[in-house]
């Protein structure tokens, strides 16, 4: 039994089967890459897992809970954590003040702590946020506007947001999406870190195969809405039938 159990995962846009019975178990302390051609479901896949999208049929259970029609902070105390494709930092803020934002959630017309262990108000969630970007080597940028950033430490600055909320499981969509190929290593770099470092799960979606291969223990091949083939990076590495769902996109 994974710490993530999707089953039976249908969703339709329309005339359109986005996702066709998807099946997907992410084991606990392993990085699970979905990997799959454009438009082969990955994100809706993705969306799905927190409760951002509700699919048709099937279910989406985290430790043994239903993820569906729960709100994005309810998401998050769960111990589930999202980097988006885009990095989504507050630009006019600093690096720190990011980082302390994720404690807080809007709740009830109020923002209000989010439950992390041993924070109990705000001078505690600045020292845990200062604590994390030490932790990823940022701390001397926690005063500068995270607008300036490079687009690496931009990547750095939403994995701190991330994981000062402590998460069980971290979901990343195309982290490396658009960056350079030293941004790309050091993204690569800094995630094995965080995997050797902490209890974690992670579940990647990633064009990158020298990504998905750099970390992942486990790879699922999405191919229009459906898994195709899930199995370890050596397997998949000499599988006819991934080379075959990723034609569509070499051609
Ligand atoms: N909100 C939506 N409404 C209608 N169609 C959608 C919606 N979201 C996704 N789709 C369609 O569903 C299919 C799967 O899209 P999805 O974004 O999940 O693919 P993907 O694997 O993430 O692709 P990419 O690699 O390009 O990011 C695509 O055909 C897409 O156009
Ligand atoms: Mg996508």
């Amino acid at each position: 039994m994974g710490i993530l159990e999707v089953k039976g995962v249908n969703k339709r846009f329309g005339g359109l089967q986005a996702l066709g019975d998807v099946n997907l178990s992410v084991a606990e302390n392993t990085v699970h890459a979905i990997i799959g051609p454009n438009g082969a479901g990955k994100s809706t896949l993705l969306n799905c897992l927190v409760g951002k999208l509700i699919p048709d049929t099937g279910s989406v259970m985290f430790n043994g809970q239903s993820v569906l029609g729960r709100k994005p902070f309810e998401i998050n105390q769960m111990g589930i954590s999202r980097v988006f494709q885009t990095p989504e930092i507050f630009g006019d803020l600093t690096v720190l003040e990011n980082v302390m934002i994720p404690c807080f959630a809007k709740r009830d017309g109020a923002f209000r702590m989010h439950a992390i262990e041993g924070v109990q108000n705000e001078r505690q969630i600045m020292e845990k946020a200062l604590a994390m970007l030490d932790d990823l080597n940022m701390a001397d940028k926690r005063n500068m506007h995270s607008a300036s950033l490079s687009r690496g430490d931009k990547r750095r600055l939403e994995m701190a947001m991330c994981l000062v909320q402590e998460p069980q499981l971290l979901l990343l969509d195309e982290p490396t999406a658009g960056m350079a190929r030293a941004d790309t290593n050091n993204t690569i770099d800094l995630l094995k870190e965080i995997k050797e470092k902490r209890d974690i799960t992670m579940c990647i979606i990633e064009h990158d195969m020298h990504v998905v291969f750099s970390l992942a223990d486990r790879i699922t091949v999405l191919a229009q809405g459906t898994p195709l083939v899930e199995d370890s990076p050596e397997n998949i590495k000499g599988n006819p039938k991934v080379r075959e769902a990723y034609l569509g996109e070499t051609a």
